[in-house]
């Protein structure tokens, strides 16, 4: 049996650590947090994420060989294998603020397991990281008068919120770095014994540290990236009526090209697209590459460019104003089957929109409690609404903001009877029918398409 302890149960460690359990029964895993309102709710039947499937696993394994404390002094003492998935989320304060990753809850859990380790360890990054931080990590650690030894392995996690369960399940691949040294060799060893209980031996890639700290980064700079570059198009098809899914089609059908991640939408969010670039961005400037870096700003800039525009165009169609009209917002997870709203695309059209003084109302099935803390600077300003035939009652417009698939499904003839004339419809995520939905008697604004109105002069994207 060996002792595995995860540091950070959030979404990262949350969820990965019930799949390991599930897959390795003879090994005992603990995950812990300084959060106890979060290790609370784990222990509970109400978990504090979301994420399909997830529950059954927690149920089946929770109280046999997976494990949720607090007591993180005592489980780093018994542990063997520690993965840390703390948050690094960008800095905000002095240099490097706006870019650079935030290490302090890393550096503090590097300094807490060091301080209870009676025993050499093997110490797993998880959460992403800027290149080369496993040297730091490596530098506390071994900074002991006491003859442990510690070595630092980098795993990032690739699992996309949403469909983490099936994607720990079934990776498309599990990178292990590690240092070329014998111990270092051993440690990535026991990591892909680990993994190959049900991972394909084939799809787990070790590589040197820095090459596996480097790749999450750019993994998701480039997904992010195909995301703007579509969206950057999106714009130019509202300006010439060309059909964004058209375009989409004809260029993915190149196999160079791919199909997935193509469809435009009113923005990327979640935590880690514009905080991992903006690490990238950071990381280049650091190493003297401003070409690089502003290259890779583009990809975030792009994305705030979509969202304002988003928010313009919806005032611009509703004849300039948007004051004092009740306007419902369909969504406000950053994407479909997640509570997560961190950097939601929702969360900026919405703010946009209270500056134009639009009285907002949101409601998603499963993210309105994290909007509320996120708004909550904007508390009385907003209703929420879990109905969304409540929501879009007496609204003049409707603006689908995640691809929830239930969104689909609604009677968009009695929410259209409902709703104040002329009801626009402005669809972020092209996810309705809207030749239907124009014949029922919606103004419809869909993303990168022209729009389907009956209104003159509405016209294509305001310049
Ligand atoms: N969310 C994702 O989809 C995703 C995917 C891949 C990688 N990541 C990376 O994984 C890391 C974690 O992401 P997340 O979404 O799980 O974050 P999260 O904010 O949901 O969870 C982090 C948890 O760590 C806890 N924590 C912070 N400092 C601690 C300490 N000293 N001791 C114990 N617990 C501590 C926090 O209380 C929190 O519960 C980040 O680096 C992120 O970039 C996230």
């Amino acid at each position: 049996m060996t002792n595995i302890l995860c540091i950070g149960a959030g979404y990262v460690g949350g969820s990965t650590m019930p799949i390991l359990a599930s897959h390795c029964p003879e090994d005992r895993f603990v995950v812990v947090d300084i959060n106890e309102a979060r290790i609370a709710a784990w222990q509970s039947d109400q978990l504090p994420i979301y994420e399909p499937g997830l529950e059954e696993i927690v149920r089946q394994t929770r109280g046999k060989n997976l494990f949720f404390s607090t007591e993180i002094n005592r489980h780093i003492a018994e542990a063997e294998i520690i993965f840390v998935s703390v948050n690094t989320p960008t800095k905000t304060f002095g240099h490097g603020a706006g870019r650079a990753a935030d290490l302090q809850y890393w550096e503090k859990t590097a300094r807490q397991i060091l301080e209870n380790s009676t025993s050499s360890k093997i110490v797993v990054e998880k959460s992403t990281l800027p290149v080369r931080t496993a040297e730091a990590m490596e530098r506390i650690l071994n900074s002991n008068g006491n003859g442990l030894h510690f070595d630092v392995l980098s795993n990032p996690e690739f699992l996309a919120e949403g469909t983490a369960v099936s994607d720990m399940q079934s990776p498309s691949r599990v990178l292990i770095g590690g240092r070329e040294t014998e111990s270092g060799r051993m440690a990535v060893g026991k990591l892909v014994d680990l993994y190959a209980r049900w991972v394909p031996l084939e799809r787990i890639i070790t590589t040197n540290l820095w090459s596996s700290e480097l790749s999450k980064l750019v993994a998701n700079a480039f997904l992010a990236q195909r995301i703007s570059s579509i969206n950057s198009i999106s714009a130019l098809c509202e300006k010439t009526e060309a059909d964004i899914s058209e375009v989409a089609n004809a260029i993915g059908l190149d196999q160079r090209i791919g199909r997935r991640f193509l469809q435009a939408s009113v923005g990327f969010g979640g935590s880690c697209f514009k905080k991992d670039i903006l690490n990238l961005v950071y990381l280049c400037e650091h190493y003297g590459l401003p070409e690089v870096a502003r290259y890779w700003e583009q990809v975030v800039l792009m994305n705030e460019y979509q969202e304002a525009r988003f928010a313009a165009n919806m005032v611009a169609s509703m004849f300039n104003t948007v004051a004092g009209k009740r306007i419902a917002l369909f969504g406000v997870a950053f994407k479909a089957n997640t509570s997560d709203t961190r950097e939601s695309p929702a969360l900026a059209v919405c703010r946009a929109l209270l500056d134009e003084r639009a009285d907002i109302v949101i409601t998603d099935p499963y993210a309105l409690e994290n909007a509320c803390q996120d708004l909550k600077d904007l508390e009385g300003r907003i209703t929420y609404e879990i109905d969304p035939y409540a929501a879009s009652s007496n609204a003049h417009a409707i603006a689908i903001l995640t691809e929830w698939s239930q969104y689909a499904q609604l009677d968009y003839q009695r929410i259209h009877q409902s709703m104040v004339k002329p009801a626009f419809l402005f669809d972020g995520r092209n996810l309705l029918d809207h030749q239907k939905l124009y014949q029922l008697g919606f103004n419809v604004y869909p993303i990168g398409k022209p729009p389907l109105t009956r209104l003159v002069n509405h016209g294509l994207t305001p310049a």
